[in-house]
């Protein structure tokens, strides 16, 4: 056992605190060139949406991504989330990276 082990529960901490660990540029790219064939940003913005919190982002996000059949990592899920909720939704007012 090393160092190392120690590193990775510290970035489980943070994934498990619900802050958004994504990297926001990297998820507008996948969002635009794959999330606007059911809906547009308009769907983020509108009186009546559903997301609450960051958790329903981010579930709703894989939910539309599997609907989609769009065959994500875990990782590009949390980068799309991160840019939805920087740019429309701001849960999380962190400042930009
Ligand atoms: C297969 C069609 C389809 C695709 C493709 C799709 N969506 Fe959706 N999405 C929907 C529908 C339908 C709703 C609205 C559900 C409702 O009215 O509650 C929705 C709603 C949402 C919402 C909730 C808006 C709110 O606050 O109420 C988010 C966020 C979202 N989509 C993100 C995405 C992302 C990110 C992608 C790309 C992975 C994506 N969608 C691709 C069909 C789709």
């Amino acid at each position: 056992m090393n160092g190392g082990g120690l590193a990775v529960l510290g970035l489980a901490l943070v994934a498990a605190s619900g802050a958004p660990a994504g990297d926001a540029e990297h998820g507008k790219l996948l969002h635009d060139q794959d999330c606007s064939r059911c809906h547009d940003a308009a769907m983020y913005t509108r009186p009546q949406r559903t997301v609450k919190t960051f958790a329903e982002l981010r579930e709703r996000v894989q939910q539309c991504e599997l609907a989609a059949e769009l065959l994500w990592f875990e990782e590009d899920v949390d980068d799309v989330a991160a840019y939805l909720d920087r740019t429309f939704y701001r849960f999380s007012e962190e400042p930009a990276k």
